[in-house]
């Protein structure tokens, strides 16, 4: 086997090929990042109260100006990582060399590619939790409107799959919706989280030389720096692991959507009907009209709690600092990350078109589910609980039958079919959105006045 020139000295081919791995694909997810950690780390090398400076204000433009070139690049997908780079790090630094010699042997003084890798992470990291949070707020929205459109229509309320009291799709929309917007409140939390800075903290043991890491932090529109060094890289695959966390619990809330869509559509049912452009067909049978949105994306909430483990399991035997192990916690946090998103938005359009048949709903009332509210009329007139469930219980065979939108017309305390805040679920949306609008906002103003062009999170 041959051996190989790459940045850091001889390698193996064999050896260069198998600990790459899947970063010379995975790595142009974060050019732009990468780029932008770049511009921050020049920014502040250049304003180092040093003499002579490492570099001058002139240089830093010019560093900054062929990154800029360097993310354009990338964007019309010309950028190439080789496996010779290992990976986006060194790539970045062999065309700034190529680009401006000497110069493009500096930008990497006092950083190493441990900090470097660990910052585009985060920052990978919260464009992400906002597209998320943003697609979390469509599907949530939708729910709404659904339970809303559908608020006065009955539907037996199950416990143990059983029919059990009268409810309404009113109450099973929202219930989903409030899922969401926990989810929501624990993705704001990982964001809270995720805004630190770990540049600066190089190998894992800072550098000898007067580096600002607030002000990187700053220029890079995070509200801190990591404090210590050592746990700026310990937090690599935490942090991973976190984020994999919040993803796990939206793909739990789809997965019981998704479960309860593929029971209420069976034809034994047929309270709801997915739009047929989501359903599939099958080769044999003609008639088939298989709900394969719903069940994969059931499946994919094992994969995205996998990766979560995956990435869990990678970093519990870690000793302190770098190690290469960090590097395979990659590949299941970007398709962690990926799955959930994919999933969130599959969902919205289907849920926006299913729909409603209200006279199978009403068929599923049998004169039982209306036992307890039967019992409770009883309580009412004087006689206890444990009486009236005893009466109600001798005479099933006799109960009459109610009208179940009378029945769900009675239940109107806070958060029954007919006591629902639904001003409060838009207004909870209304807020996550401009939460995150806010956010990211605030990050793009700092990115353009650090890079000095135009910077949409993508
Ligand atoms: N691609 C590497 C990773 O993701 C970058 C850091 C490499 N550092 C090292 N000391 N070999 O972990």
């Amino acid at each position: 086997m041959s051996n190989k020139k790459t940045t850091v000295g001889m390698i193996n081919s064999q050896v260069l090929a198998y600990t790459a791995g899947r970063d010379v694909e995975l790595d142009r997810s974060l050019v732009a990042v990468d780029c932008i950690g770049t511009a921050a780390h020049v920014t502040m090398l250049a304003a180092m109260p040093v003499e002579p400076p490492v570099i001058s204000t002139a240089e830093r433009d010019r560093v900054i100006e062929a990154l800029n070139t360097i993310r354009a690049q990338a964007e019309k997908g010309s950028f190439k990582i080789r496996l010779s780079d290992q990976d986006v790090h060194l790539a970045v630094e062999r065309v700034l060399t190529s680009e401006l010699g000497d110069l493009g042997k500096k930008v990497h003084t006092g950083r190493s590619r441990n900090d470097q890798v660990a910052v585009d992470l985060r920052l990978f990291a919260k464009e992400q939790l906002w597209h998320t949070l943003e697609e979390v707020a469509a599907l949530a929205e939708v729910l709404v409107r659904f339970g809303k459109k559908h608020e006065g229509v009955a539907m037996v309320g199950r416990t143990h799959m059983q029919p059990g009291m009268p409810s309404s799709v009113g109450l099973w929309a929202t219930a989903h919706a409030e899922s969401l917007l926990d989810d929501a409140a624990g993705l704001f939390h990982l964001l809270e989280m995720n805004d630190q800075s770990p540049l600066g903290s190089a190998a894992s043991y800072g550098v000898p030389l007067p580096i600002d890491r607030g002000l990187t932090a700053k220029l890079l529109g995070f509200s801190r720096a990591t404090h210590n060094v050592l746990y700026a890289n310990n937090s690599r695959g935490k942090l991973e692991g976190l984020v994999l966390g919040g993803m796990s619990q939206i793909m739990l809330t789809l997965s019981r959507l998704a479960q309860d869509l593929m029971i209420f559509t069976m034809p034994e049912f047929d309270y709801f009907k997915l739009p047929p452009a989501f359903c599939t067909g099958s080769s044999i049978m003609p008639q088939k009209q298989n709900p394969d949105v719903c069940e994969l994306v059931r499946a994919k909430a094992s994969r995205v709690k996998a990766a979560e483990l995956a990435v869990y399991d990678l970093v519990k035997g870690a000793p302190s600092g770098y190690n290469r192990d960090l590097q395979e916690a990659k590949e299941p946090f970007m398709e962690g990350l990926a799955v959930t998103r994919a999933s969130l938005q599959v969902m919205i359009p289907m849920l926006a078109e299913t729909t409603v048949n209200k006279a199978a709903l009403l068929a599923g009332f049998s004169p039982e589910v209306f036992a307890t509210d039967r019992a409770l009329e009883w309580v009412a007139e004087g006689v206890p609980f444990r009486d009236a469930y005893d009466r109600v219980k001798e005479e099933l065979d006799d109960l009459a039958s109610v009208d179940p939108s009378v029945a769900i017309g009675k239940k109107q305390h806070l958060g029954a079919s007919f006591g629902l805040d639904w001003g409060g679920y838009r207004d909870q949306i209304k807020g996550i959105r401009q939460q995150t609008r806010k956010q990211k906002r605030a990050y793009e103003r700092a990115i353009e006045s650090l890079t000095g062009v135009a910077y949409q999170v993508q």
